[in-house]
């Protein structure tokens, strides 16, 4: 009986050396871990039940019948963050290069059935030279198969990819369908064709990371929700997130201890907003303030960095904070900031995570670069997700609430739940400039003194309407509150809501402006 168990042993012995020794090495000296290395430091100690640690590819084309690993390429199975349950796959580059074969993408797609049946994330390592290049269209099939599942699985499981090698051609399009893409700078690369293909088509000269590394995707495509130092640092940001959400769709987020004894009076907050409106202020002084313990995940850090978005947590429970951030170009909204908002807020959203909005916002930016570019069907995005999304919502005008821009950023109208805003709050349709200059043109142009007649216009309409007690007067804001004020107003606000029930009328699916 012994022999058996011995045999065994060797079996799995042999599974975890992968491609063998000197590939290990090689894929060490590249800095990069191998798919074992990386679930251990991914998940909790022990907790890693591996599946499918046997399979075999079934090709005979090109050689492949004498060239058979142990998984195929890809470790799969089932393990606990924080003591939650987690579906993973990593993808072994020491195998073929971790690229997909039949029995790979099965083995994907094995535990992303899994995953939906029981209600639990799924976490991909991707490091892959993408389909199996001797397996032809088989292998298409395989990535097939994954994206279909990824579409399925959107709304019903978090899904989360992490870019720990190359990622090329079509099979971009399974993590990008996927909720969060990680990625590392230096080894990390992702693009539907490379530097050379690029060169021949269209006659440019680019390396590799410029094309699609870490930066490029998280700054100027947005691909890439977050851009790490390194692996390790990968790993344990995506244990980060993990504590911020729930494990399916019917489940809400993970929720800490709160002392509610706490003096939550914060007087920093007094100070933030300078008396000058036209002056800027860092948001994220304010966001830091009004989550607990400080603690906030950034996403998208470095992508359309007028507004800001991420998780914290307001009297232990989870929230997505959006915020305009009037120190780059002046918080306005603009194409990107309304794309990476609305799809922000979609994702909390479909995973019964409160929103947090703090508004300071001088509208949609003007121009013809954004008119092309499609602002009116972009900036639709972010107004669709604030009026469909029936989560708790929550809203802070900490400054200007001007225009468009104010219904959009989660006003009363579009059903948000309490609307506070600061003693500074300016609700208007437009900037007082702008607004004078158009309703008084033919009075200012008539005056004896232009000058002095635009001025007193503008006083005039500073006092009647840069301030929050219009808006306060019909209800659109529910109190106008002191900023020291703001994380009381807040921790009894989403308490209130916890238990909050909304729901949109019935449809096979909405048809958001794509
Ligand atoms: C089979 C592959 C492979 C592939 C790499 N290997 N990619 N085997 N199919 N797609 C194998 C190599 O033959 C080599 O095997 C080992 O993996 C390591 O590869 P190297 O080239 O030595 O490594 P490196 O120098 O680090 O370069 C990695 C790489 C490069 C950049 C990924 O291998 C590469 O360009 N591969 C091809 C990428 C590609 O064009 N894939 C198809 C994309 S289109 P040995 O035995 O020598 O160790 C696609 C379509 C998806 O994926 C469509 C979805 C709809």
């Amino acid at each position: 009986m012994s022999q058996v168990f011995e045999d065994l042993k060797k079996l799995r012995e042999e599974a975890k050396l992968g491609g063998g020794l000197d590939k290990i090495e090689a894929q060490h000296k590249k800095g990069k871990l191998t798919a074992r290395e990386r679930i251990q430091l991914l998940v909790d100690e022990g907790s890693f039940d591996e599946i499918d640690m046997f399979v075999k590819h079934r090709s005979n084309d090109f050689g492949l019948e004498k060239k058979k690993f142990l998984g195929d390429g890809v470790v799969t199975g089932f393990a606990r963050i924080d003591g939650r349950p987690v579906a993973v796959f990593s993808q072994d580059f020491t195998v073929f290069g971790g690229s997909l074969s039949e029995t790979h993408a099965e083995k994907i797609c094995k535990i992303m059935d899994m995953s939906m049946k029981n209600g639990i994330p799924v976490i991909g390592l991707n490091d892959s030279g993408g389909a199996r290049i001797q397996e032809g269209v088989v292998s298409l099939g395989g990535y097939a198969d994954i994206f279909l599942r990824n579409t399925l699985a959107s709304g019903v499981v978090p899904q989360i990819s992490a870019i720990l090698g190359p990622c090329a051609g079509g099979a971009v399009y399974s993590p990008a369908i996927t909720d969060f893409v990680f990625m590392v700078k230096n080894t990390s690369h992702m693009f539907v064709t490379g530097p050379n293909v690029v060169k021949t088509v269209t006659h440019e000269e680019v390396s590799f990371e410029d094309l699609g590394g870490a930066e490029t995707h998280a700054s100027k495509s947005g691909v890439a929700h977050f851009a790490m130092e390194s692996e390790i640092e990968v790993l344990e940001e995506i244990r980060k997130l993990m504590g911020y959400i729930p494990l399916n769709w019917k489940d809400t987020p993970p929720e800490r201890e709160f002392d509610f004894e706490d003096d939550l009076v914060e007087p920093k907050l007094d100070t933030i907003v300078p008396e000058n409106p036209n002056k800027p202020y860092d948001m994220h002084e304010i966001i830091k303030l009004l989550v607990d313990d400080g603690e906030f995940l950034e996403v998208h850090k470095y992508y359309a960095e007028n507004i800001i978005v991420g998780f914290g947590r307001i009297g232990g429970i989870s929230v997505g904070v959006i915020a305009n951030q009037p120190s780059v170009l002046a918080g306005v909204l603009d194409i990107n900031s309304s794309i990476k908002g609305a799809r922000f807020i979609r994702f909390c959203d479909a995973f019964n995570i409160p929103l947090l909005v703090l508004e300071d916002v001088p509208g949609f930016l003007p121009g013809t670069e954004q008119e092309w570019n499609g602002i009116i069907k972009h900036g639709s995005k972010l107004l669709f997700a604030f009026c469909e999304a029936t989560v708790p919502k929550v809203t802070v005008i900490t400054r200007k609430a001007y225009g468009g821009a104010y219904d959009v950023m989660n006003s009363k109208h579009i059903r948000g739940d309490f609307n506070f805003a600061w003693p500074t709050a300016e609700i208007a349709v437009m900037g007082p400039k702008g607004a004078v200059e158009i309703i008084f043109k033919k009075e200012i142009s008539s005056a004896e003194d232009p000058e002095s007649e635009l001025n007193k216009k503008l006083e005039d309409y500073r006092t009647k309407f840069a301030n929050p007690y219009i808006a306060a007067e019909r209800g659109y804001v529910d109190d106008v509150i002191i900023p020291s004020e703001t994380k009381t107003k807040l921790v009894n606000a989403f308490q209130l809501l916890k238990n909050k029930v909304d729901n949109n009328p019935k449809k096979k699916h909405c048809n958001i402006p794509l």
